[in-house]
């Protein structure tokens, strides 16, 4: 445990940060929500506005917090008081950030518990020979029964402390190094095979032609909280894992390599799973079980299918795992930085809680399903409402205004994110980060909230 003045740990190496912060991004966002969402949406349209918000909007505000965090060289919440002085409502922006990435942890282990859950289904052979129907049949017995998806939840919870305990050196880049590249490896396989497919038409077509008159309000905000959900954005984590890189990083170079491979992996995941969507004669809207019902369906085609399945659902559950340890530790930096508490026990504590804290959404697909205690919407989905659609893009626009109109060392910015071989980049940066950030988060938050609309 490092002692109090210590000088601040520092990832060891670029590529150790890369993996780390892309680890970070890629997770069941990617894997998981994204092929769902865009099968909700309606596809193509929803695919391009995704786009436009994660290189418009989430890629500028990706390098303000890398710049904010590296800066400060604290937590989230200390990173702004650093720049602004302790009490400076800027610190708001980084607690709203510590909580949603509280929040977040709770109910993104009760999905990630679901891998665990087919990681065993696939090692004992549970998932091979069966028809799609009765794969279908198998995810939900398992969200239909509280105890076994606590259990799962309960695993992930404590695997996630388990490493989050090593700190960034030990834990989290040396495992980031290692899983990112075969997770990588297997969805280009997976992808592969779908394109060899018989639904391999239909799936491109699906994911590549837009229908812009599928394009509802609802779809937009969707699209825009979930680029700030796929990277990571207004949660304090990038700020969070910002502080821990040198000066002479190069920030731009850095932040689109992460955003690139966040969206590569999204769009192979799409990939893989819509061809087999439509081959199999399944709904492309069938919502949080799409990966869980469709992955499977293709392993159970291929040689070596069952060893296949476990890989895969290994890798997903450790895409998970290099997610959920950035959402632990923005709350455990906080609490070592700011209230001076040993890592091992903020650890253990926070992780403790998210799990309680995540039970009611853990009963939401079984015995609590019935219980809507707001706009008709059960905890897990209200949990992902709140911080999906409105903290996230919140977060991600009090930093963009921050960055953009109010941090006073211009100068810095400039000479931190655009070094002078590049001199189109800060223009273009600020200009997104001051304009069309804000314009797309207010637009698209109001219009939910119908004022736009009226
Ligand atoms: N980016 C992660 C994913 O796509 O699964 C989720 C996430 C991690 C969101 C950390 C926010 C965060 F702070």
């Amino acid at each position: 445990m490092p002692a109090l003045n210590a000088p601040r740990a520092h990832w060891a190496s670029r590529f150790g940060f890369i993996l780390a912060a892309a680890g970070s991004a890629i997770g069941l966002g990617n894997i998981w929500k994204f092929p769902y969402i865009t099968g909700q949406n309606g596809g193509g349209a929803f695919v391009l506005v995704y786009l436009a918000c994660i290189f418009l909007v989430g890629l500028p505000i990706m390098m303000a917090e890398f710049l904010i965090g590296r800066h400060g060289q604290r937590d989230a919440v200390g990173s702004f008081a650093a720049l602004e002085g302790k009490g400076s409502p800027w610190c708001l922006v980084g607690w709203g950030g510590v909580l949603a990435s509280f929040i977040l942890l709770s109910f993104y282990s009760v999905v990630a518990g679901w891998s665990f859950d087919y990681i065993f289904k696939a090692l004992t052979g549970g998932l091979s020979g069966r028809s799609p129907d009765e794969i279908n049949a198998l995810f939900g017995q398992l969200v239909g029964s509280a105890g076994q998806v606590i259990f799962w939840q309960a695993l992930f919870v404590a695997g996630t402390v388990a490493i989050v305990i090593g700190g960034i050196r030990g834990g989290i880049e040396r495992w980031s190094k290692i899983l990112m590249p075969v997770l990588f490896l297997l969805l280009l396989l997976l992808f592969v095979r779908g394109m060899l497919s018989p639904g391999a038409r239909a799936g491109l077509e699906f994911m590549f032609r837009p229908d812009f008159h599928k394009l509802t309000p609802a779809a937009l905000l969707d699209a825009l909280g979930h680029a700030f959900f796929t990277l990571s954005l207004g949660a304090g984590t990038m700020i969070t894992y910002g502080s821990y890189l040198d000066r002479d990083a190069d920030l731009f170079s850095l932040s689109l390599r992460i955003t690139l491979l966040d969206t590569v992996v999204a769009l192979l995941a799409g990939l893989a799973i819509f061809p087999v969507v439509f081959a199999a004669g399944l709904e492309p809207g069938a919502g949080p079980g799409l990966v869980f019902q469709t992955i499977p369906i293709v392993f159970s085609g291929l040689p070596f299918g069952s060893l296949l399945a476990t890989v895969f659902f290994i890798l997903l559950a450790f895409a998970a795992l290099s997610s959920s340890i950035s959402m632990l530790e923005v709350v455990v930096a906080y609490l070592i930085d700011e209230k001076r508490w040993p890592r091992l026990l903020a650890t253990l504590l926070v992780g403790a809680a998210a799990f309680l804290v995540g039970i009611p959404s853990a009963l939401s697909f079984n015995r609590w399903a019935e219980v809507t205690p707001l706009f008709g919407k059960n905890f897990f989905d209200l949990c992902d409402l709140l911080v999906s659609s409105y903290m996230l893009p919140l977060g991600g626009l009090m930093v963009a205004i921050y960055a953009g109109w109010f941090w006073k060392g211009a100068e810095e910015k400039a000479e931190l994110v655009g070094p002078t071989r590049r001199p189109w980049l800060f223009p273009l940066w600020h200009f997104l980060l001051r304009f069309v950030a804000p314009a797309a988060v207010l637009i698209v938050l109001l219009n939910q909230i119908g004022i736009l609309t009226g």
